[in-house]
């Protein structure tokens, strides 16, 4: 039940008077950009890298001078970003001192079933009751109490093995517990993953201190700075750029930028190499890079969700739904020193329109360069190699007696199989949505085939592994699932849509 959210809810709700005397909010492009912190192996054993994080309550200097409490893998939000090497393969110790179970997803991850974080693989905290007993309760679905003969659960630390045997590309980690993803990332628990190789590294795009990963989240703070998850706090729905309806998904009116409020970073006049997630629960966005005198700079794009383009393509306008990734090089080079770069959400309003803002504060040499052709290894799968064409829904619906969001007329049930594929196979999935639904593959990538009846637009090139359907939309897609078989998951990347039953299993034979 509501009991959700655990900490979130314990609190009282925030009252009229509270947001009247809310908390103070700085100005637009005065916090520096902060860059997570890159996590350092703790050993090497037989030629894989082992990592240990904490996972526990922190209180996060989010808004100046001001202490939120948040859960953290780490201490920090986001929590420490890791990078690895195409092909090493890692192990990552997570132990969990937080008050609630988790499970770590390495979303993007070419990871065997064991270690791709099944929302029932919890890691249970110290003194937390045996999930077997207890079953797993809704989040105010009802608490259906769902049991899943085939959930591995472990007690304080779990081993998460990596083989990251896959393109290099930016993945991100966060939590994914069943019913309670949405208010577990919300409260922090988020970071970063870079894959790299040596292909890519010779590609001379712009590196080091030029190239900036960028995780974008919105969020709410109440009067005392704590986070708020506006879905448990009707009151919150009043306050504009804010939206708590649980159904709808939520939205924050304070946009972060690597957990700074619409921050700013000093660039040299040159090209950098921007790594743009999208880690908001629900918000989508649509980002330009406007200057001082209102001209829209190109973003030039090298790389989707599952790493770089076969050649550049160059965009004013970026589309992002929640969990997609965008690699981007934008050239400073025309701004003169002084100048101001806003990125804006052109979706937003009022204060969630602002973004982020870069400065130029001074010329440089640039020796980096934007290759016409990036990679050859991208898959080219053509309709005719599909096995089969399979229509999926993504729509509201009735769920244990209330609302709740449906994949093909049914909410998540663990201990159901909704596809089953043949390992290799070759599949087309059209894709149906009501409303806007950033459909996510666990374990492939895909192609774009078809949009809306027609060609892919220019933002669904290359390898993804998260796709927009845009309202009333149907979109086409086509894998391989090849890699390991087992049980994987496909999902609604909304969160609290994902929460709400948008979630079902993939099952590779
Ligand atoms: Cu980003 Cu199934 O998750
Ligand atoms: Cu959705």
């Amino acid at each position: 039940g509501l009991s959700t959210a655990a900490g979130l809810a314990r609190r009282p709700p925030v009252t009229g008077d509270e947001l009247r005397s809310a908390v103070p909010l700085p100005p637009a492009f005065q916090v520096p950009l902060p860059i997570p912190a890159v996590l350092a192996p703790v050993g090497t054993s037989g030629g894989a890298d082992r990592y240990e994080i904490t996972q526990r309550e922190a209180a996060v200097e989010i808004l100046p001078g001001i202490r939120t409490p948040m859960w953290t893998y780490g201490g920090t939000f986001p929590g420490p970003t890791i990078e690895s090497r195409r092909g090493r393969p890692i192990t990552v110790r997570h132990r969990n001192e937080l008050p609630v179970p988790t499970v770590v997803h390495l979303h993007g991850g070419r990871t065997p079933a064991s270690a791709d974080g099944y929302p029932t693989d919890l890691v249970l905290p110290e003194g937390w009751p045996d999930a077997a007993r207890t079953g797993h309760g809704g989040h105010g679905m009802g608490g259906h109490g769902m049991h899943d003969p085939r959930a591995a659960v472990t007690r304080l630390t779990r081993d998460y093995a990596f083989p990251l045997d896959q393109r290099p590309t930016l993945l991100w980690y966060h939590d994914h517990r069943m019913d309670f993803t949405g208010p577990a990332i919300w409260r922090g628990l988020a970071g970063l993953h870079i894959v790299r190789d040596d292909a890519e590294d010779a590609l001379g795009l712009p590196a080091g201190r030029r190239e900036l990963p960028l995780m974008i989240a919105d969020r709410v703070f109440a009067a005392d700075g704590r986070l708020d998850y506006p879905a448990l706090d009707p009151s919150l729905r009043e306050r504009p750029g804010v939206r708590g309806a649980f159904l709808a998904g939520v939205l924050g009116d304070v946009i972060l930028v690597n957990g700074a409020p619409w921050p700013v970073h000093e660039v040299d006049a040159a090209r950098y190499r921007l790594r743009i997630l999208n880690a908001s629960n629900a918000r989508h966005y649509e980002l330009e890079a406007v200057t001082g005198d209102g001209r829209r700079l190109d973003l030039v794009q090298v790389g989707a969700d599952q790493g770089l383009l076969a050649a550049p393509v160059t965009h004013r306008l970026l589309p992002m739904a929640p969990a997609e990734r965008y690699d981007v090089i934008v050239d400073f080079a025309g701004v003169p020193v002084g100048g101001r770069v806003r990125v804006v959400n052109r979706l937003g309003s009022g204060r969630t329109r602002d973004v982020m803002a870069f400065r130029v504060a001074r010329k440089d040499t640039d020796k980096s360069r934007i290759p016409r052709v990036l990679s050859r290894d991208l898959p080219a799968w053509r309709r005719s190699d599909a096995a089969r064409v399979r229509e999926i829904s993504f729509r509201a619906g009735r769920m244990h007696g209330g609302h709740g969001w449906l994949i093909d007329g049914k909410p998540f049930d663990p201990a159901r199989t909704d596809v089953t594929v043949r390992l290799g196979e070759v599949e087309v999935w059209r894709l149906v949505a009501d409303v806007h639904h950033p459909v996510h593959l666990h374990l492939v990538g895909f192609r774009v085939l078809a949009r809306g009846g027609g060609r892919p637009l220019p933002h669904d090139a290359g390898l993804k592994d998260t796709v927009s359907l845009r309202p009333g939309e149907s979109v086409e897609i086509i894998t391989r699932f090849d890699g390991y078989r087992g049980r994987f998951l496909f999902h609604c990347h909304n969160a609290e849509h994902e929460d709400m039953g948008m979630m079902a299993n993939l099952e590779i034979v």
